[in-house]
């Protein structure tokens, strides 16, 4: 008796601790609780683009995820708080709870997400446009990345005094005398307050994301080169794609070449090899592989860039390393009669194919 009422008491215990304890971040983003800041971020970006109330009007359980991500995300993504929270739980890090929406901040600059938009006037001067080439390598683009660039960027502040600005030509009409006018041309300034351009660095987080393609362009709405008088032109970055020492991509499918043995080729053989996240593809070939005998692996290539889910192929083209030297009249005759091929030679056009 006294037993089982302990055991209640144990019970009652733990849900007050979970209670107590909050939410579970880690479960939230379904990272593992050693998960890297670059991992929590992809986690992030990936669940809360698919629970954003955009995605979803009026559902409201998307609605609370999404609630539920934004808080995970601003405590998991903050050194500090995230210690906090590991030691004491949700509760360690309350008082400094909701300022502002992690979401807008993470997404603020990413302007083709089309999540919010930016109207200019045509009419205002803009600096100019920056294009900057972004060095990216093949995992990151079959994984996906967050990369930081530190950008010394020219931001105006104000000065004392003032300056002329927006200047413009006007006619101005001037009677001479009756019947008899003269119009002249005269340029017109405001008076603005003077302004003078310090270099701040500034952190602009890029994210690399699956799928993009060599030369796409990542837009930084206005980090441009600023304009004294109007708005600041766009920062863009070029996905540059490094060249790889194992694959080759074409759209959303890679190539790849692998040279197996000559006693591979006729008996067949399995065989592993890291893809570009670390995952093994697993080969089986039970028949013969002649040179230059080509493999598809479905879903084995490049994630599209439009959906990740849909992954291109993985096209392998198998090269046969012929063994070097000389066989005994013995091994001669034993290779003969395993083949049971016999001797024949064909002659034909050698531009055939090309
Ligand atoms: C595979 O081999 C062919 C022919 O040598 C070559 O053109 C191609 O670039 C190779 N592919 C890769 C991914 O190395």
């Amino acid at each position: 008796m006294a037993n089982s009422l302990c055991a209640v008491c144990l019970l009652l215990l733990h849900i007050c601790l979970s209670v107590l304890a909050g939410r579970d971040f880690y479960k939230i983003l379904g990272v593992p609780k050693t998960a890297s800041k670059n991992e929590i971020k992809k986690a992030y970006r990936k669940l809360a683009m698919q629970y954003h109330p955009d995605k979803n009007p009026g559902n409201e359980e998307a609605e609370e995820k999404f609630k539920d991500l934004g808080a995970a995300y601003e405590v998991l993504s903050d050194d500090d708080k995230r210690k906090q929270y590991d030691r004491h739980g949700e509760e360690g890090i309350k008082e400094s709870h909701g300022h502002g929406d992690p979401f807008s901040s993470f997404f603020g600059d990413f302007a083709h997400f089309g999540f919010g938009g930016h109207q200019r006037n045509p009419e205002t001067p803009r600096g100019d446009d920056i294009t900057v080439d972004l060095p990216v390598s093949l995992e990151e683009l079959y994984t996906g990345n967050f990369v930081e660039v530190a950008r010394y960027k020219p931001v105006a502040h104000t000065a004392p005094g003032t300056r002329k600005c927006n200047c413009r030509q006007e006619m101005r009409t001037q009677q001479l005398g009756p019947g008899r006018f003269q119009m002249t041309q005269h340029e017109v300034c405001d008076e603005c307050p003077r302004v003078k351009l310090v270099n701040e660095e500034k952190l602009l987080e890029i994210e690399i994301e699956p799928g993009m393609q060599d030369g796409q362009e990542y837009p930084f709405l206005a980090e441009g080169e600023p304009h004294i008088d109007g708005e600041p032109g766009d920062l863009r970055f070029r996905i540059i794609a490094e060249k790889h020492d194992r694959f080759e991509r074409r759209g959303d499918d890679l190539y790849t070449n692998i040279t197996i043995s000559l006693s591979d080729a006729l008996v067949g053989f399995t065989m592993e090899f890291p893809h570009l996240d670390g995952h093994k593809v697993k080969i089986v070939r039970e028949k013969m592989t002649w040179p230059g005998a080509k493999m598809k692996k479905q879903g084995e290539g490049m994630p599209n860039y439009e959906n990740n889910h849909v992954k291109g192929m993985l096209i392998i083209t198998f090269d046969v390393e012929f063994p070097k030297g000389d066989m005994t009249q013995e091994q001669k005759e034993g290779i003969k009669k395993i083949l049971q091929q016999d001797s024949k030679q064909t002659i034909y056009n050698g531009l055939q194919g090309y």
